[in-house]
């Protein structure tokens, strides 16, 4: 044992500065970057009148439970705690928040228009944008039906984007409809929970073969010609082909219309783009989707949503319409690494304040305390320092002034303060400070 309690053997081991696979550490300098993304998130909500919520990360298993294949179900760190009971910790909000708006039903005022940033776990391959854990900006709208919701949704992305320097140059927003999918199997006679799955599988289209798809859709006991036209349906890029593929009276074609004549009068239709092939990978999206991508398509995707307004009577509730999307902090960070767009970030640090010689340490406490009382912020030098240190000190956190407590100076309660941008010094009072 060392002198501070830890066996250094069993505790310092190989590999114990490594945190746990696919997690990562937030040093200072990564703290200040993640604090102004989570800023710009906060904000691009806050401007849109929403309100920010939280729940525990550790929930009951049986949240996530859910049977349709959906990968994320496959990720779950689960385990049972010392009270037996199986829980896990979440790998995505949308579940907690239809925990809590159902525990609230009836009491809550309806729209719910409610933002969180949690940090999600997820056991995944981890590669390039993908981690164990992220946190992801989540935007929902609880208890209105109307696609206005999907367009405010919409907004928000965008004033983000725009927030942090990104343009549609950048960005699109690839939109669709989960009812184009179901019109097209309901016309060749499909229905039922097979849909859900079959979205499952044709999420994965960018990822896997066209061969291997068809086969997980046989594999559904989907016929060959089913197969064929769901291939072909979400191959349409255009509202004019896609009025064609489906019925004259399809309410996927006049939903989505209704939608992007509603993005269209908040001015930001050069971000959207109509994608059949967007169908989002989770079970229980039922109407529009939509996925933020990079233009030039270097990453995967930045951001996820939809509308879901079945995901209560799954939990055991009563249905109540919702829309939202999540948006992690991973793939967004890089891109905007590439595009130069990260700003440089110094402490926020004003004053330092050095006492120049041991018997100047009460001193310089009271000083500190005095500018703190003020509102400035101080870093106190607590040892004994030289100038030297101090200066390089100051640049490095980028100070803006050194205040110094020196003998002479001290004897008429002066002390001296360097401004470090324009180098000048001067010798104040301590109610000049
Ligand atoms: P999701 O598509 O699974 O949707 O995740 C949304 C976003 O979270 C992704 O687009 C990506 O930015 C980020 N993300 C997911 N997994 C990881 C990971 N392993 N590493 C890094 N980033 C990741 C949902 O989770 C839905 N619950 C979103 C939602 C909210 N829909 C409606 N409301």
């Amino acid at each position: 044992m060392n002198n501070v309690g830890l066996e250094v053997g069993t505790f310092l081991g190989k590999g114990v500065t490594q945190g746990v696979r696919g997690t990562r550490d937030f040093y200072p300098e990564d703290m200040r970057l993640r604090n102004w993304l989570f800023d710009n998130f906060n904000d691009a909500a806050l401007l849109h009148g929403f309100d920010e919520y939280d729940a525990p990360v550790l929930e009951h298993e049986e949240l996530y439970t859910r049977k349709q294949g959906e990968e994320i179900t496959q990720q779950l760190y689960n385990f049972e705690d010392k009270g037996e009971r199986k829980v896990a910790l979440r790998p995505e909000m949308t579940p907690s928040l239809a925990r809590m708006v159902m525990a609230r039903a009836g009491a809550l005022p309806l729209p719910i228009k409610w933002f969180s940033i949690p940090q999600c776990w997820r056991y995944e391959r981890t590669q390039r944008g993908r981690g164990r854990e992220h946190y992801q900006w989540n935007v929902d709208i609880w208890g209105s039906s109307e696609l206005s919701a999907d367009a405010e949704l919409i907004s928000i992305l965008v004033t983000f984007f725009e927030g942090v320097g990104l343009t549609s140059d950048d960005i699109v927003i690839r939109i669709s409809s989960r009812k184009v999918l179901e019109e097209v199997l309901g016309s060749l006679g499909v229905e039922g929970n097979i849909f859900a799955k079959t979205c499952i599988i044709v999420d994965k289209m960018d990822k896997l073969s066209a061969d291997i798809i068809s086969q997980q859709l046989a594999g559904l006991g989907h016929a060959s010609n089913t197969i064929e036209t769901i291939q072909k349906v979400l191959g349409i890029k255009d509202m004019a082909d896609l009025s064609n593929a489906l019925d004259v009276e399809s309410l996927a074609v006049s939903e989505l219309k209704i939608l992007f004549d509603s993005i269209d009068s908040y001015g930001i239709s050069e971000w959207v783009e109509f994608d059949a092939s967007v169908v989002r990978g989770l079970a229980y999206y039922t109407g529009s989707v939509f996925e933020a991508h990079d233009r030039e398509g270097k990453f995967r995707a930045i951001c996820g949503g939809g509308r879901y307004d079945k995901l209560l009577s799954t939990l055991g509730g009563k249905d109540l319409p919702a829309t939202g999307f999540g948006f992690g902090d991973m793939v967004i960070m890089e891109l905007l690494a590439e595009k130069k767009l990260l700003p440089e970030l110094i402490s926020s640090t004003e004053d330092i304040v050095i006492p120049l010689s041991p018997e100047l340490r009460n001193a310089a406490v009271m000083v500190a305390t005095e500018l703190r009382d003020r509102g400035r912020t101080v870093d106190l030098v607590l040892e004994d320092k030289k100038m030297k240190w101090a200066f390089k000190h100051a640049e490095r956190i980028g100070a803006d002034r050194l205040v110094m407590v020196m003998p002479e100076e001290w004897k008429s309660k002066k002390v001296r303060i360097k401004d470090l941008h324009t180098g000048e010094e001067s010798d104040v009072s301590i109610e000049e400070l």
